[in-house]
C-alpha cells in the first residue's frame, strides 16, 4: 500500500485563557488520529497555533497591562507546555500572529478582490465614545427588553432566554467602559459568499463532512447565503487590510489560514515537506481540520469558499465533535467542574484522560460526558485490571524461571492469530474516527486473554514437576498477546508504550509489527507500566479547580474565559540540551544518617553513601515532610556533582531528588529494586 501524504489540523485555540478540559477533547481526538497514521506508516503532519487576534485577546491583555503580543507569549508558552504534558505531540505549534499569516492573508484577501469577489459598504454600529472603539454585539450590556433583567448581553438574556439585537436592549452600556454607546458609520470590506453557494452546495455533499453535518448547512445553504463581514475598524489587534489603512482582517479572516500558515512554518525547517504539495489545487496529498460543533460555519462554508475563490485545494475531510459535558452537566466553576489541563496534571495522570476520551469519542457530533467515577472505574478496570495485568502475572516467571527469555514455541496460535486479524478491524476503527469501538475490539481481546490464562493456570504449572516447557510457552504467549494490545492501544497511551516498549526490551512499535511475535527474545524486568487511579485525587482535582475558579471569575472579563490567575503561575522551566542534561551526574544514595539541624526551620541534615571512600554531607529541604528517622537506611537519588554551596550551617556537597507540592506532601526519589549506592542513574 502506498504511503499517504496527511496534513492535520486543530481547531486554533485563543490566545486568551487556560486550556480546560473541553479543549482537550478534540486536541487528544486529533492526536489519536495523528498518532495512529504515523504508527500505521502514512506521512502525518500535525499543526497547530494560537489564534492571537481580535478584540477578547487585546482586553485580555489590556487587563493584564501588557500587550497583546506579550500576552500572546505568555499564554504560547503555557500551552506548549500543558500540550506536551498531556501527550500531545504536534508537528508545529505557530501562532496566527506570525508573518507567514500576515503575507497569506494579504495574498488571499488580494487575489479574493482580484477574482472580484470582495465588495465594500458602509455600514452602522454601535461605538463607544470612551475607548473609542466600535463594539461587537458581545461588548454591550443592558437590561433585556422582554422580561428587564438586568447587565444582559448585546444578542440574548441569560435570565429569560429571548434573543435580540443590541438596539433593543434597554439603557445599553459598554461592557468595555461602561460608556453609552452612540451610532457610527464606517466602510466595511464583505466576502461575496454567494458567489459560491452552487460550489459549496456541492462540496457540502461531496464526502468530507458527515451528512449530519451537511444536513444543518443545508438550512443555511437554502435560506441563501449573505455577504460575510470580514473587516473591521482600528483599534484592532490583527493585520491591516492592504491599502485600507485603519482597517483589518477580522480575526475568523485568518484565523484558518493560520493552518496554512503554521504549515508553511514548519516547510522551512523540513526538506521533505513542500507547502505546495499540499496546497496546490488537485493536490494528492490530504487535509483534514478537525474542529468542534460551534465553528462549523466557518470552517464548511467561509473556509473551502476562501479557498476555491483563490484557487487553492478545498479540505479532504472536516472532522466534527460534540461538546463536553462534565458529570452530566455543563462545565460549572461552583461546582468544580471547570478543570483546567494544568489543575487535572496537577492530580492525575494524562493517559487516564486520553484513554477515557478515546473510550467515549465516536465520528458523530454528540456530545461526550466526562463523568469523574466512570474515568476512575473505567481506568481501573481497563487497562490496569486488564491489560497490565497480563504482563505483571506472566513477567514473574519469565524472569525467575527462564532467566528473562522468552520461549521460541508459539503455545496459542489460534488466539495469537485472532489478535492479529483482529487488528485490521481496529485499525479501520482508528481511520474512521471510531474510538470508543476501537477501544472496545481491545479489550474484548484482552478479556480473551486474561481467560485463556485463567484456564490454563500458569501459577498451577509453575508447582508441577516436568511442565517447565509449558509454563515457559503459556508465560510467554502471555506476554506476546499483552505486546500486540500495546500496538493497538499505542495511538491513545504512547507513554505506557514507551514503557512497554522498555520492558520488552524492543525497539519502537509499528502498526505493522503486529504481524510478528517475540519468541526465543530476552525481555528486561517488569517494572508497574500505570497506576490505579485514586478516587482521593479526582476529589482533589474538583476541590482544587472549585479555588482556581473562584479566583478566575473575579476576575474575569465578561465576554471571554480569561484569567489573570495562571499568567502568575510559576514559568515554565527553561529547556535544556541534552549535553545540558548528560551533565548532571544522577547517582543512587543510601541515607547512612539523617539528623536535625539546630536552628533551620525546614533542613536535615543527611549523610549519604555513593559509593566513595567518603560519605557526603548534604542539607536538604525536606524536615516537613520526614522525620529523620524515618530515612535512615532508605536509598535516594542525588545530583553528585553540584558545586559545593557554603550554608549557614555548614557546605552541602550535592543535592537529593524529591518530588511533590511541598510541605508534608514531599517525597524523596526511592529506587524500588537492585540500587546500590554510587551507581548510576540513567
Ligand atoms: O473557536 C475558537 O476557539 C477559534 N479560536 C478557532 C479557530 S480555528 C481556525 F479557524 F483558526
Ligand atoms: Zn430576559
Amino acid at each position: 500500500m502506498s504511503q499517504r501524504k496527511i496534513l492535520v489540523t486543530s481547531a486554533l485555540p485563543y490566545a486568551n485563557g487556560p486550556l480546560h478540559m473541553g479543549h482537550l477533547v478534540e486536541y487528544i481526538q486529533t492526536d489519536i488520529w495523528v498518532r495512529f497514521q504515523k504508527l500505521f506508516g502514512n506521512q502525518c503532519t500535525y499543526v497547530c497555533a494560537d489564534d492571537a487576534h481580535g478584540t477578547a485577546i487585546s482586553l485580555h491583555a489590556e487587563k493584564q497591562g501588557i500587550t497583546p503580543e506579550e500576552s500572546v507569549a505568555l499564554i504560547n508558552k503555557e500551552r506548549i507546555h500543558d500540550f506536551s504534558d498531556f501527550l500531545v505531540e504536534f508537528d508545529n505549534y505557530h501562532s496566527t500572529h506570525s508573518e507567514e499569516n500576515r503575507k497569506l492573508s494579504e495574498a488571499i484577501y488580494l487575489k479574493l478582490k482580484e477574482n472580484g469577489h470582495i465588495a465594500s459598504r458602509n455600514i452602522t454600529q454601535a461605538f463607544d465614545p470612551d475607548k473609542q472603539m466600535f463594539l461587537a454585539d458581545r461588548y454591550i450590556k443592558g437590561e433585556c427588553p422582554k422580561c428587564g433583567a438586568d447587565d444582559q448581553y448585546g444578542d440574548n438574556c441569560e435570565k429569560c432566554g429571548a434573543t435580540y439585537s443590541p438596539t433593543d436592549l434597554k439603557n445599553p452600556k459598554s461592557a468595555i467602559s461602561g460608556a453609552v454607546p452612540i451610532e457610527k458609520e464606517s466602510e466595511h470590506f464583505f466576502f461575496k459568499l454567494s458567489d459560491f453557494d452552487g460550489f459549496l452546495k456541492e462540496w457540502t455533499r461531496s464526502g468530507t463532512i458527515s451528512e449530519e453535518i451537511a444536513n444543518k448547512l443545508a438550512e443555511w445553504l437554502d435560506a441563501g447565503l449573505q455577504d460575510w463581514d470580514i473587516s473591521r475598524d482600528a483599534p484592532y489587534f490583527g493585520f491591516e487590510i492592504p491599502g485600507q489603512p485603519g482597517k483589518y482582517f477580522y480575526v475568523w479572516l485568518d484565523a484558518p489560514i493560520g493552518y496554512m500558515a503554521s504549515f508553511e512554518n514548519l516547510c522551512q525547517r523540513r526538506d521533505d515537506l513542500n507547502f505546495d504539495d499540499y496546497w496546490k489545487k488537485d493536490s494528492d496529498c490530504e487535509v483534514h481540520h478537525f474542529i468542534g460543533k460551534d465553528i462549523v460555519n466557518f470552517h464548511c462554508l467561509f473556509w473551502p469558499a476562501m479557498l476555491e475563490g483563490t484557487g487553492y485545494r478545498t479540505p479532504t475531510s472536516v472532522n466534527v465533535h460534540g461538546y463536553l459535558t462534565v458529570n452530566g452537566e455543563k462545565m460549572s466553576k461552583s461546582r468544580g467542574t471547570f478543570i483546567t489541563a494544568r489543575t487535572y496534571l496537577e492530580h492525575l495522570d494524562p493517559e487516564y484522560l486520553r484513554y477515557y476520551y478515546a473510550a467515549k469519542l465516536s465520528s458523530r457530533i454528540d456530545d461526550l460526558d466526562l463523568n469523574t467515577e466512570d474515568l476512575v472505574q473505567r481506568v481501573n478496570s481497563d487497562l490496569v485490571g486488564k491489560v497490565v495485568n497480563i504482563a505483571s502475572r506472566n513477567a514473574g516467571f519469565i524472569k525467575k524461571r527462564f532467566g528473562g527469555k522468552l520461549s521460541a514455541n508459539n503455545i496459542a496460535p489460534e488466539l495469537a492469530s485472532d489478535f492479529q486479524k483482529t487488528g485490521e478491524h481496529i485499525a479501520e476503527l482508528y481511520e474512521s474516527r471510531e474510538f470508543g469501538k476501537a477501544m472496545r475490539e481491545i479489550m474484548a481481546l484482552a478479556d480473551k486473554a486474561n481467560a485463556w490464562i485463567d484456564e490454563v493456570k500458569p501459577w498451577v504449572v509453575a508447582k508441577e514437576q516436568g511442565r517447565d516447557q509449558e509454563l515457559h510457552d503459556i508465560c510467554s504467549a502471555g506476554i506476546n498477546l499483552f505486546r500486540l494490545l500495546m500496538i493497538y492501544l499505542k495511538p491513545v497511551l504512547p507513554a505506557m508504550a514507551i514503557k512497554a516498549e522498555a520492558f520488552l526490551n524492543i525497539e519502537p512499535l509499528h502498526w505493522t509489527d503486529s504481524q510478528s511475535l517475540l519468541l526465543d527474545h530476552e525481555i528486561a524486568k517488569f517494572k508497574p507500566l500505570m497506576t490505579r487511579v485514586e478516587s482521593d485525587k479526582v476529589e482533589a482535582m474538583i476541590e482544587a479547580s472549585k479555588e482556581v475558579l473562584a479566583k478566575m471569575s473575579e476576575q474575569k472579563p465578561a465576554e471571554t474565559s480569561a484569567c489573570n490567575e495562571w499568567l502568575e503561575k510559576e514559568p515554565v522551566a527553561e529547556q535544556i540540551t541534552f549535553d545540558d542534561f548528560a551533565k548532571v551526574d544522577l547517582r543512587i544514595a543510601k541515607i547512612i544518617n539523617a539528623e536535625l539541624v539546630e536552628g533551620a526551620g525546614k533542613l536535615l541534615r543527611l549523610t549519604l553513601d555513593i559509593g566513595e571512600a567518603e560519605p557526603r554531607n548534604i542539607f536538604a529541604g525536606i524536615k516537613s515532610a520526614y522525620a529523620p528517622e524515618a530515612l535512615t537506611g532508605k536509598y535516594t537519588v542525588m545530583v553528585a556533582n553540584l558545586a559545593p554551596r557554603k550554608m549557614k550551617f555548614g557546605v552541602s556537597e550535592g543535592m537529593v531528588l524529591a518530588a511533590g507540592p511541598g510541605g508534608e506532601d514531599l517525597w524523596i526519589l526511592e529506587p524500588h529494586e537492585g540500587a546500590q549506592p554510587g551507581m548510576r542513574v540513567m
